[in-house]
């Protein structure tokens, strides 16, 4: 399973990617709203510390905008994926830069059809949000694993990112839901590596080794 971060913070994306394996970047309006810089800048930045796919978010709700928009964020790097909205002008808009060799991500996918139609129109990830989903009683990873069918069952090549992943238990059913990719924020990645038994056993080895060699 690749390893996103989802954030527009260059010392968390810094922190992220020095631990070797970061495999790309999702950010989104919200996320760069956060950190108060311009967007386009803050998109180079990113790209400049990840080679991996990093997705650019067009804020424009028609066709003819998205187009403009992810034109312009395909010409800041080329690790650049033009993040468009799972909705009729989203749609026309994915099919039109997957014709042109333009990479998208289809986010706010919130049911298994729309991850249907975005494949059909070549979207190279779609984002199911699984947080989202839980937040209003509903199942997120039912979601995932209604899509996963879905594409195993038609062949269909676009990659099946989870997002809105809140805590590892997610990134665990995720992994094992067949998810190609998760996207993570910074203080879940910070409990991948974690568990007590680790520290409680490394404390140990190393008191008992001291005990015995000094
Ligand atoms: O980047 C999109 C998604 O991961 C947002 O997550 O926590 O705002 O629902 P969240």
């Amino acid at each position: 399973m690749d390893l996103y971060i989802d954030t527009a913070n260059l010392d968390e994306i810094k922190q992220a990617n020095d631990l070797g394996v970061l495999d790309g970047v999702t950010t989104n309006p919200s996320l760069i709203a956060k950190e108060k810089t311009d967007y386009a800048k803050r998109l180079a930045e990113i790209c400049k510390i990840v080679p991996g796919p990093v997705s650019a978010e067009v804020i424009a709700l028609d066709y003819e905008g998205m187009m403009k928009e992810g034109h312009a964020h395909a010409k800041i790097a080329d690790n650049i994926v033009v993040k468009l909205p799972c909705t009729v002008d989203g749609l026309r808009a994915c099919k039109a830069f997957s014709d042109e060799g333009i990479k998208t991500n289809l986010t706010l996918c919130f049911q298994p059809l729309q991850a249907l139609m975005v494949a059909k129109a070549g979207a190279y990830l779609v984002s199911p949000f699984i947080g989202r989903v839980d937040d209003i009683a509903e199942d997120g990873m039912d979601l995932i694993l209604k899509i996963r069918q879905i594409y195993d069952n038609y062949g269909y090549e676009t990659k099946l990112l989870a997002a809105s992943i809140r805590h590892t238990k997610h990134l665990v059913e995720c992994a094992l839901a067949g998810a190609d990719v998760a996207t993570v924020p910074f203080n879940v990645i910070q409990q991948m590596l974690k568990h007590p038994l680790t520290d409680q056993g490394l404390e140990k080895f190393v008191a008992d080794y001291k005990k015995a060699f000094g």
